[in-house]
């Protein structure tokens, strides 16, 4: 292992004309904590402000619009009440020192008819994902979506577009456009979830056009792709047990390359399978972090001696770490330090209140309220 003091993982980096004070990402991660108006609780400012040591926080994910919801308690940003419990988000992350986008979130099909005044989700075929959604009512069975007619789909390009808008007005720094863990345009993007006919179902460049007229409107809101990035996850089943892509290499290899033409200022790729295994099938992620032009942040069960062998051997810019940010506010101390790690229950992972969220201690044993 490197001397601590020599560590690549904590040296400051610029992105693009973003200045990090280290190269640890906080992951985006979903807490369940926001009202049923997907208003993030006073807390939140706590919780986030006490991570900002990291280089980055990318936020928990955050849906566009009513629609674009599949979990209870998850936040949104397109409503100005919204907007405004952001604000008291991004001004505590920045009273602290951290830099923090806002993840830009449509589940599609991983969803439910509960969360929807009965209608079904929807999805770019009518294909029932595996596995359960978390209701207000606790978890109940996916169903079938209904596939989107074609003439929607500008719609929700504009529902981006303000969800981008809403984001810069809330003071974030930049917005993660959420293209992973097979929401909505992940599902658009393989052949096992997307079997459209249309001009955005087939051909490779059919099933890339959605989430490109995402990615064009929110580059442009934003001024150019200097504050956008985007999360692709090429490997995953999860959640709903999806099928993977039938060419990932190729599909993610042409996404790549058109994402290029917008400037992107990085892509934070999941590699393998989230949470569960870092087992690639097949997948080159060394192949795609070359084919990009922006920064590349990896993530997916990352310890602190793989992270430093991976920036060391220029193998990706910055490493993103989720699950351990839960119980280790300074998460980038105890990593500096390497002093254990706290472990959180998973009782706390998803809803509930300040509890298990914004209370973890740091190592000298005080939780910092700094909001
Ligand atoms: C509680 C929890 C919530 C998560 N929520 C999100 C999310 O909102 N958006 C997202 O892209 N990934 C989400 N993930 C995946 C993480 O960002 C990350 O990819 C995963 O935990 C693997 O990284 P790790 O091994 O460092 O935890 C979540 C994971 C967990 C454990």
């Amino acid at each position: 292992m490197l001397q601590k003091t020599d560590s690549p993982l904590f040296q400051p980096i610029t992105i693009g004309d973003l200045a990090l004070k280290n190269r640890i990402v906080m992951a985006p991660l979903t807490r369940s904590r926001s009202s049923d108006a997907g208003v993030p609780p006073d807390f939140a400012a706590d919780y986030y402000a006490q991570r900002a040591s990291a280089g980055l926080i990318i936020s928990e994910a955050t849906n566009i619009s009513a629609q674009a919801r599949g979990y209870a308690l998850t936040p949104g940003i397109w409503t100005e009440a919204q907007v405004a419990a952001w604000r008291r988000v991004t001004t505590a992350v920045h009273a602290n020192d951290g830099k923090m986008f806002l993840q830009l979130w449509h589940t599609g099909r991983i969803s439910h008819p509960d969360l929807h005044g009965g209608e079904l989700p929807v999805a770019p075929s009518a294909i029932a994902p595996k596995g359960q959604a978390f209701t207000n009512e606790g978890l109940k069975d996916h169903v079938t979506p209904r596939a989107l007619e074609t003439d929607e789909i500008p719609a929700i390009v504009a529902d981006y577009a303000h969800a981008a808008q809403c984001a810069k007005d809330a003071g974030f720094d930049g917005v993660e456009v959420h293209s992973a863990n097979n929401y909505l345009l992940e599902q658009f993007i393989r052949d096992s979830s997307n079997q459209r006919t249309d001009r955005y179902g087939g051909s490779v460049e059919n099933r890339l056009r959605f989430p490109l007229e995402v990615v064009a409107a929110v580059t442009k809101v934003w001024g150019g792709g200097r504050r956008v990035g985007l999360r692709m996850s090429p490997g995953t089943t999860m959640p709903g047990e999806t099928p993977l892509d039938s060419n990932p290499m190729a599909t993610y290899g042409a996404y790549i390359k058109e994402l290029n033409k917008f400037g992107l200022l990085y892509i934070h790729d999941i590699e393998g399978v989230t949470q569960l295994s870092r087992a690639a099938d097949g997948i080159d992620y060394m192949a795609f972090r070359k084919a990009f032009t922006g920064a590349y942040i990896a993530n997916n069960n990352y310890t602190r001696e793989l992270a430093e062998a991976t920036v060391s051997e220029g193998k990706a810019d910055l490493i993103s770490f989720g699950r351990p940010f839960i119980a280790n506010p300074d998460l980038v101390e105890r990593l500096r330090n390497g002093s254990p790690l706290a472990e959180a229950p998973k009782a706390y992972w998803y809803g509930g209140d300040a509890t298990g969220y914004s209370d973890w201690p740091g190592m000298d044993g005080q939780i910092r309220l700094k909001s």
